[in-house]
């Protein structure tokens, strides 16, 4: 499979994508936005085929700072709807929960799951969803990106539950044999 440009490994087994939530607002062009398309169609196939695919690791929001978008969370009161794992007291169900937010397809069934369009439902869910009960809690972008990606490095729970004293990769190596991207 081709690699993306978009995703890059810095150790093996620790796949993490890089993707810039910044752009220019209305300044993409045909051939960006061909790219995005082939690129999220070859994103599509992957998950399609592979439960382990690049959808369930951790994304890396660039301008982002996962600790401090942590705080904002819990400052904005994100928590009094969400069930948000590490951000104390966040375990409302009032609101879907935030569980494993990396290994979503979806924002509100609407959106496809990436950086970009999570600051924007944040930011606006109207605009996104008309008449949902998610606030507009008046969230800047600055701190949206922030919170987006603490979102983002929430990824899905390890099937093999953490910690645990064998090395990860010997135990992979025990799993039914799939296609590793
Ligand atoms: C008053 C309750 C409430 C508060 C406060 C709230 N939300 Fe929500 N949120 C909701 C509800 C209800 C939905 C479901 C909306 C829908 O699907 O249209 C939602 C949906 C979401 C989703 C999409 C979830 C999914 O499964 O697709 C995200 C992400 C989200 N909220 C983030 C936040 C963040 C970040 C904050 C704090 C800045 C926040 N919410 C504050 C009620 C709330």
């Amino acid at each position: 499979m081709r690699r993306l440009p978009v995703i890059r490994r810095p150790k093996a087994g620790n796949a993490a994508r890089r993707i810039g939530a910044a752009r220019p607002p209305g300044g993409a062009s045909f051939a960006g936005t061909a790219r995005l398309g082939a690129a999220l169609l070859i994103c599509a196939l992957a998950a399609a085929g592979c439960h382990e695919g690049p959808a369930d690791a951790a994304v890396v929001v660039l301008g982002g700072d996962p600790e401090v978008g942590r705080r904002l969370l819990d400052n904005y009161g994100c928590g009094e709807c969400h069930a948000i794992p590490g951000v104390a007291g966040a375990d409302s169900w009032a609101g879907p929960p935030l569980t494993e937010w990396a290994a979503r397809r979806m924002i509100a069934g609407a959106l496809p799951n990436t950086p970009e369009n999570l600051m924007r439902f944040i930011m606006d869910p109207e605009s996104v969803e008309p008449g949902t009960a998610m606030p507009d809690l008046g969230v800047d972008d600055v701190a949206a990106r922030h919170m987006a990606a603490y979102l983002f490095t929430l990824e899905h729970d390890n099937p093999l539950g953490p910690p645990h004293p064998l090395p990860l990769r010997w135990l992979e190596s025990l799993l039914p044999a799939g296609p590793r991207h």
